[in-house]
């Protein structure tokens, strides 16, 4: 089969991009642990309040570990529940995030964490907190005329170990 010169060079070009691209992505994803969010699960939007229907009938935050957390926070208008979250520095947390009502955005300022929340959706993302400080939180979604006003806190706290070496 002939295959014209300046074919087979932007053949070649379009497999070597290709081939970058690959290469981009399983570096961010291995190297860098960069994870995309992605639907964790499905839960019922009209019984997420219903006690002891799901974990965000009573959202919160717990300990699994000495230095591991998981948040189950319940977005709707116009704030996040729980709308303060307290853990030491040097934790990694999970947080597993859904809304009771309309479309919301979940952003941290400064960590890797920025998930959209849909009602009977669950969203999932995992960061480590290794600096003290306390954290914004934003709903990045227009979710109506409180928009604005919905934010919520991650209070880093300073330990023993953290202290000494900032
Ligand atoms: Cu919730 Cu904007």
């Amino acid at each position: 089969m002939h295959v014209d010169k300046y074919e087979q060079v932007w053949i070649r070009i379009s497999i070597f991009v290709l081939v970058v691209f690959t290469l981009a992505v399983l570096t961010a994803t291995v190297s860098a642990g960069i994870q995309v969010p992605g639907v964790e699960g499905r839960v019922d939007p009209n019984l997420i309040t219903t006690p002891g229907a799901s974990p965000w009938a009573a959202p919160s935050v717990r300990e699994l570990a000495p230095g591991k957390y998981e948040a189950y926070v319940l977005a709707q208008i116009w704030r996040f529940d729980p709308g303060e979250i307290r853990i030491p520095a040097g934790s990694e947390i999970t947080f597993y995030v859904t809304s009771k009502d309309v479309q919301h955005g979940l952003k941290i300022m400064d960590t890797n964490i920025n998930m959209m929340i849909l009602p009977g959706q669950v969203s999932k993302l995992k960061t480590t907190f290794n600096n003290p400080g306390t954290y914004d939180v934003v709903c990045h979604e227009y979710c109506g005329i409180g928009h604005h006003t919905m934010y919520g806190q991650i209070i880093v706290e300073a330990t023993a170990d953290t202290t000494t070496t900032e």
